[in-house]
């Protein structure tokens, strides 16, 4: 289905409120009581910086550090089946929703005692755009090309 034709769509967060409304392909985020609008090239810039030294988010890319990211946003957990998860994050124990995903990076430690990942990222703001861009991709393949 070719993001523009997806009803706009809203996600929170439980911490911090953002609302995020989808607008063909440009996210408009309301930040407390500031707004701008963030198109999807600086959210994919975001998860490329981040993320993107361990995880591809490229349909049919391999496994990198970490597993590939490619429809995460609706997976369940731990079940890319070459992958070697963590006792923590093996055999599909939940589905990896915004506020999951939200929750995992900003402390994976403390999301999922025992995870291998070793990275977390503590900008809510930031982690926005990464939750925006891995709910993006999944509605839009060709989103995860470099
Ligand atoms: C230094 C490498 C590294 C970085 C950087 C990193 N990760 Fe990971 N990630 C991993 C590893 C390793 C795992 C597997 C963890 C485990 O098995 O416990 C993982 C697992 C995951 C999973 C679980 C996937 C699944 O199939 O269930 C998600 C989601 C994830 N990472 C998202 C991210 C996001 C988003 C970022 C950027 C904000 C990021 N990671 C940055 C190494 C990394």
């Amino acid at each position: 289905m070719h993001p523009l034709d997806l009803p706009p769509r809203r996600l929170r967060f439980p911490h911090w409120r953002v609302a995020a409304t989808l607008t063909g392909g440009v996210w408009v985020l309301g930040l407390g009581g500031g707004a701008g609008a963030v198109d999807l090239e600086l959210a994919r810039q975001q998860f490329l910086k981040s993320c993107g030294t361990c995880h591809s988010a490229t349909a049919g890319e391999p496994d990198r550090q970490g597993p590939n990211l490619y429809g995460i946003v609706g997976r369940s957990a731990g079940t890319r089946p070459d992958f070697a998860y963590s006792d923590a994050l093996k055999g599909g124990r939940w589905v990896w929703d915004e506020a999951a995903l939200d929750r995992f990076i900003a402390d994976p430690q403390e999301a999922h005692p025992g995870t291998f990942m070793p990275y977390s990222q503590p900008d809510p703001q930031k982690r926005a755009l990464i939750v925006g861009f891995l709910q993006q991709q999944a509605a839009d393949p060709s989103a995860g090309k470099p």
